[in-house]
């Protein structure tokens, strides 16, 4: 299994279907759509934005929804992971994203879940992959992810 990070997501303009044109079509979301057609699986990671998922990662499933019932995501197994400074890890915002990514077409792997609080505190002097607990339930979700895929 290979995992790719799109790095590009702050490149994207905001969606409006009167630039989702051939014509028009920005070369950032094109990069995004390449990419996520490329993929075989989702991983989405994403911190809590006032209640819920960044307002980027929303733009980006927008983008990858369209065309209608034919994006990039369509039947393709999708988790969602985080981590956020408050006490419930970012679930507010992994739930948020797991509905989009599911009305987007994709196929949401609704048990696969990973919330981790305190995130300024825990990650304050160590990256996440050498956070023990950490390292072991991600690459149980990646199986996960895998085994869908
Ligand atoms: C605008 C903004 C809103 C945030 N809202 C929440 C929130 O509702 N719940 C939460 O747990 N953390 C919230 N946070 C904290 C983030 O989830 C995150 O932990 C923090 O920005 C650290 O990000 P980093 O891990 O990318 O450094 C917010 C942060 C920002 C900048």
């Amino acid at each position: 299994m290979t995992l790719t990070v799109f790095d590009g997501l702050g490149d994207v303009p905001f969606y409006n279907e009167d630039i989702d044109t051939d014509a028009d079509l920005p070369e950032a979301a094109a990069r995004l759509r390449t990419a996520a057609e490329r993929a075989n699986a989702f991983l989405l990671v994403t911190p809590e934005y006032n209640g819920t998922m960044p307002a980027v990662l929303k733009n980006a499933i927008d983008w990858l929804s369209r065309p209608y019932q034919a994006g990039a995501m369509t039947d393709k197994p999708v988790a969602v992971v985080g981590t956020a400074l408050g006490q419930y890890g970012g679930v507010w915002a992994h739930d948020e994203a797991r509905k989009a990514a599911k009305i987007a077409g994709g196929s949401v792997l609704d048990a696969v879940t990973l919330d981790i609080p305190g995130s300024l505190n825990r990650f304050a002097d160590n990256h996440p992959y050498t956070d023990i607990e950490v390292a072991e339930r991600l690459t149980k979700v990646i199986d996960m992810l895998r085994a869908a895929a």
